[in-house]
């Protein structure tokens, strides 16, 4: 009896060691795999979709949250210069307000055409198309339905060494009015040096325009109280795009030279915002394209908050880049961190290609014919000064 006793100690000992030994690699594979990019519930819209929450976590514990609505960031932490980690994106403190229209496009991917297209049509290869009509006579951000609108499909990539979630979303032919059935395919990694990389990927099956930009709102203060009238702007842009009174780009590139629109050296966005400029007084502060010096990807603007140290670079082999300063937040929604979000309390850097392209011949172009890829790249990276 002792004996079988014994034995049957030693079979169950060995049987625990194999099934311990077996659980804990499983916990391996299945803590690698989650360990850096996790996934939650978020929220149920109003139709009954279920969206889920995806937090990409790097080595050094900077977490960045997407969900699979709008492809939106809801939460960027980045350390300080003390390496105290804030959040320093806009966001909602309710799902339902991203779910009801998320009327300042807080933290959406957007598409398929950002920016404003002018009277909300354009003609390509012979045909014209009407596309929403959502901003006056013109159409913005790619209609009232845009991609900020759209459920993608969202998986985190496994076999990534940094944490990577890849969103797809397959937009009919005519949706919004745009030509072309667009599949388009975004990933956004979270590297080792604190920055997120956003890459961009659409294919067509008829001619159509594509421009595909993030639209972020930062606030790198970590307290959304404070207006972002003291971060220290530079963009790497000789030249800019007036616009007319409905923010349309006229088409002349003008120098920012002796203008308030200067950026080629740091300086406070709040320094001239208010200077009397017909150009300012048009935005109502800055919302305007920088034509971008140079060509592939390098960095084209850097920001930094003196009292916190946090710097924030912006990489992109995008042609311009829309520097909005926040002038339509209205104090309507709470922040994250108490009060309420405005006027200025977040700044966007939004790279894409110019606004109204498809009616701007002059303009790089936006078309997107069958059989041709459209890829780019757009880097937020996080540092301090100390
Ligand atoms: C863009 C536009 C702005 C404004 C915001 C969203 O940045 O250029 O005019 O519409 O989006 O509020």
């Amino acid at each position: 009896m002792k004996k079988i006793g014994g034995s049957l100690f030693i079979l169950l000992a060995v049987l625990c060691i194999f099934g311990c030994n077996k659980k804990e690699n499983n916990n391996k594979t299945n803590s690698d795999t989650m360990e850096n990019v996790q996934v939650s519930d978020y929220g149920v819209t109003a139709k009954g979709d279920s969206i889920k929450k995806y937090t990409l976590t790097n080595k050094n514990g900077m977490k960045v949250e997407i969900i699979n609505y709008g492809g939106i960031i809801t939460s960027l932490m980045a350390p300080d210069k003390n390496g105290k980690y804030q959040d320093v994106v806009l966001g909602f403190t309710k799902p339902e307000d991203y779910f009801n229209g998320n009327p300042y496009y807080f933290g959406a991917l957007i598409g398929r055409y950002g920016n404003r297209i002018a009277n909300a049509k354009f003609t390509l290869e012979g045909k014209t198309y009407d596309i929403d009509k959502n901003d006056g006579p013109n159409s913005l951000h790619g209609g009232k339905e845009g991609f900020h609108t759209k459920i993608w499909t969202a998986e985190p990539v496994k076999d990534a060494k940094l944490p990577t979630l890849k969103l797809t979303y397959v937009s009919a032919d005519g949706e919004e009015g745009y030509p072309g059935k667009l599949t388009t395919t975004v990933h956004y990694t979270l590297t080792d040096d604190n920055a997120l990389e956003i890459s961009y990927e659409a294919e067509t099956d008829k001619a159509t325009v594509v421009n595909l930009t993030q639209h972020s709102y930062f606030n790198l203060s970590g307290n959304f109280s404070n207006l972002i009238t003291d971060h220290e702007l530079q963009i790497n842009a000789d030249k800019f795009l007036p616009v007319n009174s409905t923010l349309i780009p006229v088409g002349e590139e003008k120098s920012v030279k002796g203008t308030p629109f200067d950026f080629t050296a740091a300086k406070a966005i709040g320094k001239d915002i208010t200077a009397q400029d017909e150009q300012l007084k048009l935005g109502g502060g800055y919302d305007h394209n920088w034509i971008l010096n140079g060509n592939g990807m390098r960095t084209i603007a850097t920001v930094y908050h003196p009292a916190s140290g946090r710097v924030m670079e912006v990489m992109t082999d995008q042609p311009g880049v829309q520097f909005y300063s926040g002038n339509f937040l209205d104090g309507k929604f709470d922040t994250k961190t108490g009060g309420k979000y405005e006027k200025r309390s977040g700044f966007c850097l939004e790279t894409q290609h110019y606004p109204d392209s498809p009616n701007q011949p002059a303009f790089p172009t936006t078309e997107l014919k069958p059989g041709q890829k459209y890829q780019t790249k757009t880097m937020y990276k996080f540092s301090v000064k100390k």
